[in-house]
């Protein structure tokens, strides 16, 4: 019989016990997560019992509930821990305490880092190497070592009879599971496709290089069923989510189509983004998105900045200097390693126009960043004769799409 906190099978000997938060608003102090998130953990029960990482201190009544509910009368043999970050680890402490005897699984950085957060090291320790096999709990299991994704000691566990792939934050996204733990179950184009996007860009967007080496090492590996540490399960359509990270992750863009961003104080930069929208729409342009950066997270732009083929900026003079809003939407960018894009820059300005120039600059020292049109610079709004170079410069965005 089910009860309120059964776990969920997934495989034979392998269950869910992982919960939603939908009260945080806030992801790692940084990212708003307006659709919750989800924590995964997982656990195989056979000859022993093994526990796949722990979760966030949000959900841990949850998941000790589930966890003590699929246990039984039985102790805890096992914990395998692929990545450290507390998201997943808060309850690592309490598992050590509730069963001192379990034994940890784990690389050197893991417990590196258990030291730092916990300031203890587990007596019963099995320290793995990279593509390592163990039989745990009567399954074989291998270590495949995915630094940086998204932290250095990440590894993945791949059940090698069950073809299960446990992908740490690989593969993960922003948004709460909703009745729906399988991709499957769920329209994932609508209901997670842009949070799936927006935490890859923003949580793991800058190591693209680790995650097509973590990718290589899995070449010819046999995977059925692909568990994340959070959002849905993949059992089905895998070359669907796959295609998605190998995009993202050599920085190709996933749709032609523009995002334009831009800061605007009194209206009139926002009026051009907006009549560069609709002139880009007359050229044909189907893809387009508009962001005021003053009122959306820069995770959002971040975002379209991986989805689409060409960015725009639009921006004023902010004490001789750029906006400083748009100043951190470009930062974001640079650091989460957005490359390989069209751009194009409009700038305004009421005595001296700064930004044009300065988010030239900075946009242009990003990799492999193509300029598209000539820039624009307003002084205070766009003047009737200017209204040829806005038209201009869509022509030539639609031509580089
Ligand atoms: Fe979901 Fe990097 O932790």
């Amino acid at each position: 019989m089910t009860h309120i906190d059964s776990a969920v099978t997934i495989a034979d000997g392998i269950q869910w016990i992982g919960a939603d938060d939908r009260t945080a608003s806030i992801f790692e102090g940084a990212f708003p997560i307006p659709e919750g998130v989800s924590y995964n953990s997982y656990l195989i029960t056979g000859e022993g019992t093994c526990l796949l990482d722990t979760c966030d201190s949000s959900v841990a009544s949850r998941f000790w509930r589930k966890l003590r509910s699929a246990l039984g009368d039985r102790k805890l043999d096992y914990m395998i821990i692929d990545h450290m970050e507390p998201d997943h680890g808060a309850c690592i402490s309490q598992v050590l305490e509730t069963w001192p005897d379990v034994t940890v699984i784990g690389n050197e950085k893991t417990f590196d880092m258990m030291q730092n957060f916990y300031h203890m090291v587990p007596e019963n320790r099995i320290v793995v190497t990279d593509g390592q096999e163990l039989e745990v709990c009567g399954k074989r299991l291998r270590f495949v070592f995915a630094p940086m994704v998204h932290w250095p000691e990440v590894m993945f566990t791949y059940d090698v009879d069950d073809r299960i792939l446990f992908s740490a934050d690989a593969f993960g996204t922003f948004g709460a599971l909703s009745g729906a733990l399988f991709a499957d179950e769920a329209d994932f184009d609508r209901v997670y496709l842009d949070e799936a996007r927006r935490y890859y860009a923003n949580i793991v967007g800058k190591y693209g290089a680790n995650v097509q080496r973590a990718f290589k090492k899995l070449e010819g590996v046999d995977i059925g069923m692909i568990c994340p540490l959070h959002g849905p399960i993949w059992r089905e359509d895998l070359g669907y989510i796959l295609g998605k990270y190998g995009l993202w992750s050599t920085y190709q863009p996933e749709e032609r189509g523009v995002v334009i961003a831009y800061t605007s104080m009194y209206g009139n930069t926002a009026a051009v983004a907006d009549r560069l929208a609709i002139l880009l729409k007359e050229r044909d342009v189907a893809n387009v998105a508009v962001h005021d950066a003053t009122r959306v997270h820069p995770s959002y732009i971040v975002a379209d900045a991986f989805r689409f083929s060409n960015i725009v900026l639009a921006a004023t003079t902010y004490n001789n200097n750029l906006h400083p809003t748009m100043s951190a939407v470009i930062e974001d960018m640079s650091i989460m390693a957005v490359q390989n894009r069209g751009y194009s820059v409009i700038g305004n300005g009421s005595w001296v126009p700064q930004s044009a120039r300065i988010m030239e600059e900075r946009l242009s020292a990003m990799k492999d960043m193509t300029k598209v049109g000539e820039t624009l610079v307003l002084k205070s709004s766009l003047s009737d004769e200017q209204v040829a170079e806005l038209e201009k410069l869509a022509d030539d965005i639609a031509a580089s799409i």
